[in-house]
């Protein structure tokens, strides 16, 4: 049974975050860590001062992170201007968004009022201050858009434009207010707290010892019908995985603890990230998959996890690792 207090998200977490509840992600985001978090909290290390997270999208990762209390200070970012849009009105102003998302979940089931959203939607610019000044109709818009379009892609055309069609389901859950409120929690701290909107590298040229960076990148592009990675224009391929190899290499020499998910195929990350293969930091890890987007052909989540530290070899470790028989 659900008290009033629950339904205001008001209580008690296993966090020991008192008064309000472990907030979660409040977006789909296609490579959402959501499945292997499990194994990911075996692997975080002990202790670190700030905690990075240069491709935040749904932020699963920091949720989890905050929910277990490892949260001091955190900058996180994305290079998708939308979607730090809409975590920058929820920390902005939660009330507003939530009123007009109130209005937006009465028609969710409406093929051309999500056209004319759609449409809406990309019509809005946002200021260059946004992250200060966030545009709340283009945030609402974009939960709407996010939890009714197909498979709850985000893919946009050459001009920038939202492009993913209509996603017919049945009673889709446009959005959680406890869940909102939480996150505005998590996230008023404004000194603790900082939200950019900028290329991985710039947002981790300030990490120093001791600080943790997780890195998760979007899925290098498989073919011509893999585009779904396609989360900002420009796409993500072997150059910028290159220059993300490096990148981790500079922050491991400056004494950052790093974590990065891939799941490129061993035959490409090892060369790029040789010496931690060599050292045993690397794991194959694999997870059920929650939502089969493309049918059947969607198997289990496996990723490669590459750190610059030991992992801890915990005992329930191996039921996650990726064996031969997989
Ligand atoms: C695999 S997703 C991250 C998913 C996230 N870990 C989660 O749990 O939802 C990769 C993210 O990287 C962002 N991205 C793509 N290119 C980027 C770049 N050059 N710098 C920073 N972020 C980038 C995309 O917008 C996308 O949100």
């Amino acid at each position: 049974m659900v008290g009033a207090a629950q339904k205001l998200g008001l209580n008690k977490t296993p966090s020991g975050h008192i008064g309000e509840r472990a907030p979660e992600p409040f977006v789909k985001w296609a490579g959402g860590k959501s499945q292997l978090l499990k194994v990911f909290s075996m692997l975080y290390p002990r202790r670190f001062k700030t905690y990075y997270e240069p491709f935040l999208g749904g932020g699963a990762v920091f949720f989890d992170l905050y929910a277990k209390c490892k949260i001091s200070r955190a900058v996180l970012s994305d290079l998708n201007a939308d979607l730090m849009n809409l975590w920058a009105a929820i920390r902005e102003n939660v009330d507003e968004l939530i009123s007009q998302l109130e209005a937006l979940r009465r028609k969710v089931n409406d093929r051309a009022f999500y056209y004319e959203k759609r449409k809406e939607f990309n019509s809005i610019k946002l200021r260059e201050n946004f992250l200060d000044e966030p545009d709340i109709r283009k945030a609402s818009l974009l939960i709407f858009l996010n939890k009714t379009c197909y498979n709850g892609l985000y893919r946009v055309n050459a001009k920038g434009e939202f492009n993913v069609p209509f996603g017919r389901y049945r009673n889709p859950q446009l959005f959680d207010e406890a869940n909102l409120r939480a996150v505005h929690q998590a996230l008023k701290d404004r000194d603790r707290i900082r939200l950019l909107c900028t290329d991985f590298q710039d947002a981790v040229k300030d990490a120093e010892k001791g600080d943790f960076i997780y890195f998760d990148p979007p899925y290098q592009p498989l073919g011509k019908t893999a585009n779904f990675t396609e989360y900002t224009a420009g796409g993500f391929g072997p150059d910028e995985q290159k220059r993300l190899a490096e990148v981790f290499r500079n922050r491991d020499e400056r004494g950052c603890l790093l974590m990065l998910s891939n799941s490129s195929k061993r035959e490409f990350l090892e060369p790029l990230y040789k010496p931690y293969f060599e050292k045993g930091y690397v794991l194959e890890v694999k997870a059920a998959r929650a939502i089969s987007s493309i049918g059947s052909k969607r198997g289990p989540v496996k990723e490669f996890v590459i750190m610059n530290y030991a992992p801890n070899r915990d005992q329930n470790l191996s039921r996650f690792l990726r064996t031969e028989i997989d």
